[in-house]
């Protein structure tokens, strides 16, 4: 059964931030609720702070979707590029759940802001094949077709020029090496047409913090594709991790 209020939590390396979601309009049905993430972010450490988070909304009751930054199948966590490795097999839909009683249900964060984008953000009513990139400490990717998800694309980890494509064209190379808007985009431009090579996209999202600087950058991407910046910003993985528990929930 549909829940019009399911609860999102987006778990990220410095924040886990969570609040329930009114599905009707993509917008938080009360104040987003942020803790630390614990130095040691294992699952089980994880775990005891979504209990917290969930205390501070006494009124919450529906399902609870969480973002992970990683390969999530069926609830199982199969990568961690960014996050301690003790995520690798461990099934989060069942740990969560047991945690914190709730109907919870795991989903990549990329994923889940694409999810978002495309139904309340930049890409709202756009047919065709879109993929959302998020750029931060890695590149997350969501391709979707005509609103379905393709989980799991992974499209960060691509090998261009014989690179992890996340550890040359992330947000966080260009702030580790301290690149120019100009150096970084030249970078960001080789990876874009790998991926129109690969997909012929309809349009291209930029999420992830730096997005708010879209203007400083998108326009130096040299593609064929439309690419435009995300919307949502840091209010996506939340309502997207809300509306993906509240999707699982129905099957
Ligand atoms: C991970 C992805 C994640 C992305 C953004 C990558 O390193 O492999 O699963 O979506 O970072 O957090």
């Amino acid at each position: 059964m549909r829940t019009t209020r399911p609860f999102g939590i987006d778990f990220g390396g410095t924040g886990i931030k969570g609040a329930p979601v009114d599905l009707g309009t993509g917008d938080f049905g009360a104040e987003r609720v942020r803790f630390k993430t614990p130095a040691e972010s294992t699952p089980a450490a994880v775990a005891e702070v979504f209990v917290e988070l969930l205390a501070q909304f006494p009124e919450s009751d529906g399902p609870v979707g969480v973002t992970v930054p990683g390969v999530v199948r069926h609830g199982v966590v199969h990568s961690a590029a960014n996050i301690d490795e003790s995520w690798i097999g461990t099934d989060a839909d069942r740990l969560f759940t047991e945690a914190t009683g709730r109907d919870v249900h795991v989903v990549n964060d990329a994923d889940a802001a694409g999810l978002a984008e495309v139904r309340y953000g930049a890409a709202a009513g756009r047919k065709g094949v879109i993929i959302v990139t998020t750029l931060g400490t890695g590149i997350g990717s969501a391709l979707i077709n005509d609103g379905v998800l393709v989980p799991n694309t992974e499209l960060g980890h691509l090998e261009i020029d014989g690179h992890d494509a996340e550890t040359r064209a992330a947000n966080s190379a260009r702030e580790r090496e301290d690149l120019s808007w100009e150096k970084w985009a030249k970078r960001l431009t080789k990876y874009y047409r790998t991926l129109e090579l690969l997909f012929s996209p309809d349009l291209f999202l930029v999420g992830g913090g730096v997005s708010k600087h879209s203007e400083e950058f998108l326009s130096l991407i040299d593609i064929q594709t439309e690419i435009i910046p995300a919307t949502l910003l840091n209010r996506a993985g939340v309502v997207g991790a809300a509306l993906y528990a509240s999707e699982a929930g129905d099957s």
